[in-house]
């Protein structure tokens, strides 16, 4: 089923709520560091301004919990999205009461005022449907362009949904068609990387990927786990010991569809500069700990990679910060990159390994969604989605 285009809305002088998701990274200064999803977002809200609506931007930053957070106030991302529209952006304090209702009655046409983080009221995450009908009634139409939090049933992406004219944003459109041109449509060889430290939150795409693609690429402490359960000695490395008997249903796939590690960056602590060193699986001390991929796995991951037409990537290969071991994440970055095949990255962690080598523009199309990218990938229903359907 389609989603329903804002495009095929009548937004002619209306009042429009649109659900962003602006929950960008901020560095120890509270500065934003990745402005991607507030730039994505632009070409909804000029289409909104172009239609001489008034536009109501709702968004949650990080996870206060139900409280007000200093550091977690929304104004950071009006301001940064002002700069880039070159128009004024209203930041509010509150997301609800009566500065709100106020600034809302006193708007124009092609005012554009923001809310306060959603998630400062405990209200949004519990998805509570009288929270969703005061959201809704602000506005004529809802709009949802925030595809980072589609997986989220929340009183801002499915409750308001219950009580207005819903349509997907032009973000959101985009997102979902590319990953399904991917998903439904691949060119082959379809490679997936999965990288990253929980294979929890990964186990289900992992098994759904391995029916779909020509090879499955593991790296990160996931891969742990992986090489644990099939029997390696990996000495200190992060693992979850309650995912080893998971592990069982895909192995008999490592070594042909899934590939693993066959060497590693080892360390003791991470952090020390000195004692690094490279070794294969087998040869793992029980006081050493995997850091990162060794050069024989970057060798046999890239090579597949060159080849592949099509590729999914998230999570990184190692612990990327720590210059000694980011040269697994930086080659399969490379790699990705200069492939001839259509790459699709998602992740905050995978997205900024990419832009700290300067190789975003060469990515075929890079998702502004974390989780959500993986949930849609894995065919998981998501009602706020269902919701903007014909
Ligand atoms: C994300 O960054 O993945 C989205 O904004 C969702 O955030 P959440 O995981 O805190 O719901």
């Amino acid at each position: 089923m389609q989603l329903k285009s804002l495009k095929s809305a009548d937004l002619k002088n209306k009042t429009v709520i649109v659900r962003v998701d602006y929950n960008v990274p901020l560095d120890d200064k509270g500065e934003i560091y990745d402005d991607t999803r507030i730039i994505k977002s632009i070409p909804t809200i000029r289409y909104l301004l172009d239609q001489n609506t008034k536009i109501i931007l709702v968004s949650h930053l990080g996870r206060p919990e139900g409280k007000a957070v200093d550091n977690l106030r929304l104004e950071i991302t009006a301001r940064k999205l002002s700069g880039l529209l070159n128009e004024q952006v209203l930041a509010l304090h509150d997301c609800r009461g009566e500065e709100v209702e106020r600034a809302v009655e006193g708007m124009e046409f092609q005012d554009i005022i923001m809310l306060e983080n959603l998630r400062f009221c405990s209200e949004e995450e519990k998805n509570d449907p009288e929270f969703a009908r005061q959201l809704a009634g602000l506005a004529d139409v809802f709009i949802n362009d925030a595809f980072g939090t589609i997986h989220r049933s929340h009183a801002s992406t499915e409750g308001i949904t219950h009580f207005l004219p819903s349509y997907a944003g032009l973000l959101l459109e985009k997102e979902i068609y590319a990953l399904d041109q991917t998903i439904n449509n691949p060119e082959r060889p379809y490679i997936a990387i999965i990288g990253g430290a929980k294979i929890s939150t990964k186990i289900k795409l992992i098994k759904k990927l391995a029916d779909k693609v020509d090879y499955l690429l593991l790296g990160g402490a996931l891969a742990n786990t992986v090489c644990k359960a099939m029997g390696y000695k990996i000495g200190k490395s992060m693992i979850e010991s309650d995912m080893l008997r998971v592990v069982d249903d895909i192995k008999s796939q490592i070594n042909n569809k899934i590939k693993i590690p066959q060497d590693a960056v080892l360390g003791k602590d991470g952090v020390n500069q000195e004692d690094f060193r490279i070794a294969n699986l087998d040869q793992i001390n029980s006081e050493e700990t995997i850091f990162d991929i060794g050069p024989e796995t970057i060798k046999e991951y890239s090579q597949l990679i060159k080849k592949a037409k099509t590729i999914i990537w998230n999570g990184p290969m190692g612990k990327y910060e720590v210059v000694q071991y980011a040269g697994g994440t930086n080659a399969i970055a490379r790699a990705v990159a200069s492939s001839s095949g259509k790459s699709i990255i998602g992740g905050g962690e995978t997205l900024e390994a990419v832009s700290r080598l300067d190789l975003i523009n060469r990515i075929y199309f890079v998702s502004t969604g974390g989780g959500a990218m993986l949930k849609y990938i894995e065919g998981e229903k998501m009602p706020a989605l269902e919701a903007l359907k014909k």
